[in-house]
C-alpha cells in the first residue's frame, strides 16, 4: 500500500490588479502583480478517520463544512476522485494573511495553495495546467464567471499582461515608484459585481461597451507608460480607469473617498483594485516618503490597513 506523506504544504500569494479588472472578463487585457506580502499556506497532515478543515472561518469535519467553503470542499472532492484517493484521513489547515473578499485574490490563492498541498500530500506531480483547472473549479463556485487572471497571478511569481483568450505575457516590471494598497475594511462582492456588469451590458449596451473598450485601451496605454518608466502618466491612466469602473457601478462611497484622499495628498493616480464594492484601492507615488504620507492619510480617512510595495526601482525619499 502506498504511504502518504505525513505532512504536505502548499503555498500561494495575493495579487493586485493594476488595471483591467471587470473588462478582463470581456476579453480585454489586464495587468496584475503578484503581492507576496499577502501569503497563504495550506498544510495537510495524516490523521485517522474523517478529514477535517481548520481555518479562521471553520474548524471541524470536512463533511460538515459550511456552504461558504463549498468552493474548497468541491475542489478537494474532485482531486480525490481524479487521483483515486479516499476523502478521509486528512487534517487540512488553512493559514492566510490575505484579507478575504478584499480584491486581493484570496479565494484563488487559497485554492492554489490547497491544490498544491493535496498533490504534495498524495505525492503526485502537478502540471501548471492541472493547477489552473482545479483553481478554476473553486473559482467558478466562488465567483461564477472568473476570467482566470486571479488563478494565474496568485500562483505565479511574475507580473502579467493577461487577456483571457491569449497566452498570458509575463512582463518585466521595473517602475521608479511605489504602490500603496489600502483596505476599506468592507467585503468586496465579486460575484454580484461581475453579474451587475453583465446586467448593465444587457441594459445599456452602448455605454457599457464603451466603458469596457476604454478600460481595454487604458490597459494598453498603461503598459506603454510602464515600459517607458513614466509613473506620472501611469497614475493619470489609473485614475481614469477608476472613474470608468465607478460608471460600471463597481465602486462605492468608501473607495471613492479613499481615491480622492490619495489624490488630494499628492498621489500620481489612484483607483479601486479587484472586484470593487468594497475591498481595496491602490495609489501610486514617486518616492517612499510620499507613499508613507499617503498611507497615513488613508488610515486617517477610514482605511483599516495599508501596504507599500516598491515597483522595482528604489528612489531616495
Ligand atoms: C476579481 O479579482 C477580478 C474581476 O475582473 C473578475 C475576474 O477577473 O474574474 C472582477
Amino acid at each position: 500500500m502506498k504511504t502518504l506523506s505525513d505532512q504536505a504544504i502548499g503555498t500561494a500569494h495575493g495579487k493586485i490588479i493594476l488595471i483591467g479588472e471587470h473588462s478582463v472578463v470581456y476579453n480585454k487585457p489586464a495587468i496584475a502583480l503578484p503581492f507576496p506580502a499577502a501569503h497563504v499556506e495550506v498544510t495537510i497532515e495524516s490523521i485517522l478517520g474523517d478529514s477535517e478543515i481548520h481555518s479562521n472561518y471553520y474548524e471541524g469535519p470536512l463533511s460538515s463544512a459550511p456552504v461558504s467553503l463549498e468552493n474548497l470542499t468541491k475542489t478537494i472532492e474532485a482531486i480525490c476522485l481524479d487521483l483515486g484517493y479516499a476523502l478521509s484521513g486528512m487534517r487540512i489547515a488553512i493559514s492566510s494573511l490575505i484579507p478575504s473578499e478584499r480584491g486581493m485574490g484570496s479565494s484563488a490563492a487559497v485554492a492554489s495553495a490547497l491544490v498544491r498541498a493535496l498533490f504534495n500530500f498524495f505525492e503526485q506531480p502537478l502540471a501548471y495546467e492541472q493547477l489552473l483547472h482545479y483553481i478554476g473549479i473553486s473559482e467558478k463556485i466562488a465567483h461564477g464567471n472568473p476570467s482566470g487572471l486571479d488563478a494565474r497571478v496568485t500562483s505565479g511569481n511574475q507580473p502579467l499582461f493577461y487577456t483571457k483568450s491569449k497566452t498570458p505575457e509575463p512582463f518585466d516590471f521595473h517602475l521608479t515608484g511605489y504602490l500603496i494598497a489600502a483596505d476599506t475594511g468592507l467585503k468586496g462582492q465579486t460575484r454580484e459585481a461581475v453579474q451587475d456588469v453583465a446586467s448593465l451590458l444587457k441594459k445599456s449596451k452602448r455605454k457599457t461597451r464603451f466603458l469596457l473598450d476604454s478600460l481595454g485601451k487604458l490597459t494598453v496605454q498603461a503598459r506603454v507608460a510602464i515600459e517607458q518608466d513614466d509613473i506620472a502618466d501611469l497614475g493619470r491612466i489609473l485614475t481614469k480607469a477608476h472613474h470608468h469602473l465607478a460608471d460600471l457601478t463597481v465602486s462605492n462611497d468608501k473607495l471613492d473617498q479613499l481615491v480622492k484622499t490619495a489624490i488630494e495628498h499628492g498621489a500620481l493616480g489612484a483607483k479601486l483594485t479587484g472586484s470593487g464594492r468594497g475591498g481595496c484601492m491602490i495609489a501610486l507615488t514617486k518616492t517612499f516618503g510620499q507613499a508613507k504620507h499617503i498611507a497615513n492619510e488613508l488610515m486617517k480617512n477610514g482605511a483599516v490597513e495599508t501596504w507599500i510595495h516598491s515597483l522595482g526601482a528604489d528612489t531616495n525619499e
